[in-house]
């Protein structure tokens, strides 16, 4: 008998394994996966408000714990993988989810951001996802997700290492997606728009003209709520996602489709 689709979007059982989840959209993807039955790794460096996210999502019924470590550490990741592994006896999810960089202008931007941006962005998430499949291919299921950005496609000034990183990602995971489909590993990014976070609370604190802009291009006419990226990463990351791979999915409220 058929599995009815609803149910193929449970993901009760599975381990899944979210970085960059104390705040932010990390946090958002990570309760999303818990209050559709994952268990979930949480990832961030500040152990304390890692701490607080691991509680937060336990009160809500979530089962959840804390792995604190800086993705850009290769020796780290390795560790952080093989113990889950370990602990947990296999990795389902993994959502690769930290990134950022400076905004500078190319004038001003060094050598050391530049490639900055690059490992974090998109050297981690190739070490997160090479580790994470060597769970994953005994298995024979595997739900990989990045978090991209539409200036993976677009772009505005000052952002040089960040898009060119951004748009590294998206060939990681179609290279990822190609790769890995045999093993029943799907691949898939979401590319989020504008998203009000910390990462750029001093931009829209300092450049109000910015956030009207971001208003009046996005067809939607608002900035996203992280919680709108929740149940794309519950579909991306579900065994009813087995056909969809290699897709880098905006959440924008349209923006990318718009003039
Ligand atoms: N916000 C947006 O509008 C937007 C739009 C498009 C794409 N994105 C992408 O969405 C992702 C999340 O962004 P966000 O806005 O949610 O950022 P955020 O609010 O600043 O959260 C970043 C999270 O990542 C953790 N983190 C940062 N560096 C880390 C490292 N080296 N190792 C481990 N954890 C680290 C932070 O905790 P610690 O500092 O404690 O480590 C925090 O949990 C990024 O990839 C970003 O490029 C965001």
């Amino acid at each position: 008998m058929t599995v009815p689709a609803a149910r193929l979007l449970s993901l009760d059982g599975r381990v899944a394994l979210v970085t960059g989840a104390s705040r932010g959209i990390g946090l958002a993807i990570a309760e999303a996966l818990a209050s559709a039955g994952a268990h979930v790794v949480l990832n961030a460096r500040n152990a304390g408000r890692l701490d607080a996210a691991v509680a937060a999502i336990r009160t809500s019924s979530g089962s959840a714990e804390a792995a604190a470590f800086d993705v850009r550490d290769a020796g780290a990741v390795t560790d952080a993988v093989a113990n889950i592994g370990d602990r947990l006896g296999r990795l389902d999810i993994l959502v690769s989810n930290v990134g950022g960089g400076v905004r500078k202008p190319l004038a001003e931007q060094t050598d050391v951001d530049f490639t900055a941006a690059i490992d974090t962005n998109l050297v981690a998430c190739f070490r997160l996802a090479r580790e994470s499949s060597r769970l994953m291919v005994p298995q024979g299921f595997g739900r990989i997700l990045a978090t991209s950005s539409i200036n993976s496609f677009v772009a505005r000034p000052t952002m040089a290492g960040y898009a060119a990183a951004k748009a590294g990602l998206n060939g990681l995971v179609r290279a990822l997606a190609v790769e890995l489909a045999p093993a029943g590993i799907c691949v898939n990014a979401l590319a989020p728009g504008y998203f009000p976070t910390e990462a750029n609370r001093t931009l829209r604190a300092t450049n109000p003209d910015l956030v009207a802009q971001v208003e009046a291009r996005t067809p939607m006419r608002r900035w996203g709520a992280v919680e709108e990226l929740g149940a794309a990463a519950i579909f991306l990351c579900s065994p009813g996602a087995s056909y969809c791979t290699g897709q880098v999915l905006a959440v924008d409220g349209g923006l990318l489709a718009s003039l």
